[in-house]
């Protein structure tokens, strides 16, 4: 079973949205165990100081080395060594492999930045990955790390609680390939009832019962949203 530990100064913020649908539900089974940890509780004043003005001059705060530091420490101590990853806005882009790879690990740390970030010492103190949801500035790390715990907890044996694979999600590595020996990276379109919605009828061919044919019509969908992402990424 997998370990998530988020160190994050908002524990209350995250606690509501781990302990719902799929996530909440693996952590009920005993599918995942996720602990989070307020690094201001390692702050050594009174005052529980975690932050600083930065040396240089500049604007904004920047979090202290040691709450932290000590922190991690204090985790491998009790636990072993963890796969530690800091939330940051110019780390590497996370993606699905990323998640794959996390779903194997038996110990994951997820640390939340805030104010302008980290001090650099905390980076060079420990052997970190750096991941970043994307080319924008949120406030905080805390929806990268409910970002990587979800997208990683749903490929859990079991997580979905059906006979579904997240696997075969869009950029999952198992997709099933067309006759050329390739897996479209998207997911097709899907449907439900009512069979016709305010114009907008269900494609005819998912209503036959011909599996080859729905298979193809399935793998053709998805071959042009492939097309398109990669034409919205050339803009
Ligand atoms: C306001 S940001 C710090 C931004 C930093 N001064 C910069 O310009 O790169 C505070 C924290 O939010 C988190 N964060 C912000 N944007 C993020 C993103 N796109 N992906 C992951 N984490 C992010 C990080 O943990 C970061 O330390």
């Amino acid at each position: 079973m997998p370990f998530f530990t988020i160190l994050t100064l908002f524990p209350e913020a995250l606690e509501p949205y781990l302990g719902a649908s799929i996530v909440g539900s693996a952590r009920e089974r005993g599918l995942a165990r996720i602990e989070l940890v307020d690094f201001r509780d390692f702050a050594r004043d009174r005052h529980r100081t975690v932050d600083d003005r930065p040396f240089g001059g500049g604007p904004g705060m920047v979090l202290r080395p040691e709450p932290i530091v000590e922190c991690v420490e204090w985790l491998e101590r009790r636990h072993g060594e963890f796969r530690k990853i800091m939330l940051c806005p110019t780390g590497r882009t996370f993606t699905q492999d990323t998640a794959e790879s996390l779903a194997s690990e038996e110990r994951i740390l997820l640390l939340c930045g805030r104010y302008e970030g980290f001090d650099q010492r905390i980076a060079e103190l420990f052997d970190w990955e750096t991941i970043s949801l994307g080319e924008f500035v949120l406030s905080g790390g805390e929806i990268g790390a409910l970002a990587v715990t979800e997208a990683v907890v749903r490929l859990l044996d079991g997580a979905l609680g059906n006979e579904r694979s997240a696997l075969e999600d869009s950029f999952g590595t198992a997709r099933a390939p067309d006759e050329a020996g390739e897996a479209p990276l998207c997911d097709h379109p899907h449907y439900t009832r009512p069979r016709s919605y305010r114009g907008h009828a269900v494609p005819e061919v998912l209503l036959g019962g011909d599996h080859a044919a729905i298979a193809r019509w399935r793998r053709e969908r998805a071959r042009e949203r492939d097309a398109h992402r990669r034409e919205d990424r050339e803009e």
